[in-house]
């Protein structure tokens, strides 16, 4: 018989449900073809410390793991080739994460993350790291693969707050604005908005006009003050705003002005922006809600277990097969789903936004033909 592999795994990015049902499927099918799983922790950070930490994975650790949101490897948004020094510098500390992986004597690492953590991985493959990539964002951005762990949670959570705050809007007779993440992707908000069905939903992939946003309220809910019986015309709207959506003649909003280790800005704030000109530009009440983390947060879905254990187990067959510098791909979605093995190099550098021209209505702010 071959000898053992060892093989490290990571969790980078924004955390999501599915990536521990990642690691139980690793973990498991691993098992069966040899491989010594160890975790790493906290991301590529784990291999910048002097001494890293490992945690060694076997099936009795991770056997209750499919139910756990987040990762329990922890996360963080580290680039090891752009590192802050304490002198204020930027430093490319990759070798340092070369060496310990050749100190830990790790003979492949699965990584499990978004387009910066896998971006990462495809620096370090051509540097000879035998890397298999698992894909995973909420922001489902990713290029090479249908489904991304973390997005069908996501959308859970995003519906259930639309239903929600329809009883309060219809109530008190509000636009109620729920901003949503996805940064410069617009499949949360288009989608959880469609599951939810708000009544328009703006995505950063078409900037949109204020004018139209107030018509289409004005359509559908008429002059306030008119009699409006509960069961006549309806009282209240909802639109869903994604985080990095813009008006055509205004910016993305930013929380700060920071940037993380990957140059991204930090984005929220369209949310509130839009009530303030709702309020001050139409006869309409508006309130906004800004949904954050939470989003991301809980146990994750049955189609992110489902996603995320045959990911992992994908991913430990792509390690048993030496087939490396390569992410698991998905072709549809579980339990019509189809996966392979695409180039990493192909997946990084680019993101997969929403085809406006497919699935957007540009005149009703609404997926295509529903009659929204
Ligand atoms: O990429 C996932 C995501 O949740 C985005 O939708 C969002 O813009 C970003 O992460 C938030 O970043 P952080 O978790 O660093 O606040």
């Amino acid at each position: 018989m071959s000898k053992t592999m060892r093989v490290g795994v990571l969790t980078g990015g924004g955390d999501a449900p599915g990536l521990n049902p990642a690691i139980k499927g690793l973990v498991y099918r691993g098992s069966e073809l040899g491989l010594e799983i160890f975790g790493l922790f906290d991301g590529w950070r784990s291999l910048l410390n002097p001494l890293p930490d490992v945690l060694p994975l076997n099936r009795e650790t991770v056997r209750r793991w499919d139910r756990d949101g987040g990762t329990n490897l922890g996360s963080s948004r580290t680039n090891p080739f752009k590192q802050l020094a304490e002198d204020g510098e930027v430093r490319d500390r990759s070798e340092e994460v070369l060496k310990n992986i050749a100190r830990l004597k790790l003979d492949a690492i699965v990584v499990c993350g978004g387009e910066d953590t896998l971006g990462v991985a495809a620096r370090l493959a051509q540097r000879g790291v035998r890397v298999v990539g698992v894909p995973k964002t909420i922001d489902k951005d990713l290029a090479g693969t249908d489904y991304t762990l973390g997005f069908d949670t996501a959308l859970r959570n995003v519906s259930e707050v639309i239903e929600r705050s329809r009883t309060p809007a219809g109530s008190h007779g509000w636009v109620q604005i729920i901003e949503v993440m996805g940064r410069h992707a617009g499949h949360l908000a288009l989608w959880s908005g469609v599951a939810g069905q708000a009544h328009i939903v703006l995505i950063p992939e078409h900037p949109f006009r204020y004018e139209r946003v107030f018509h289409l309220l004005k359509d559908r809910l008429g002059e306030p003050g008119l009699s409006r019986g509960p069961l006549q015309r309806p009282r209240y709207a909802v639109i869903v705003v994604a985080e990095g959506a813009r008006a055509e003649d205004g910016e993305m909003i930013t929380i700060d002005n920071s940037h993380d280790a990957f140059g991204h800005a930090r984005l929220g704030g369209i949310g509130d922006v839009l009530a303030r000109r709702i309020a001050g530009e139409t006869p309409y009440e508006s309130r906004a809600v800004t949904l954050g983390h939470p989003q991301r947060g809980g146990a994750p879905s049955a189609i992110d277990r489902i996603m995320g254990l045959m990911f992992g187990a994908r991913a430990a067959e792509a390690v048993a097969e030496n087939e490396f510098g390569k992410m698991v791909s998905a072709r549809g979605i579980a339990p019509a789903c189809e996966l392979s093995l695409v180039d990493i190099s192909a997946v990084s550098g680019r993101i997969k936004t929403v085809d406006v021209n497919r699935y957007y209505d540009v005149e009703r702010y609404h997926l295509k033909e529903l009659g929204m």
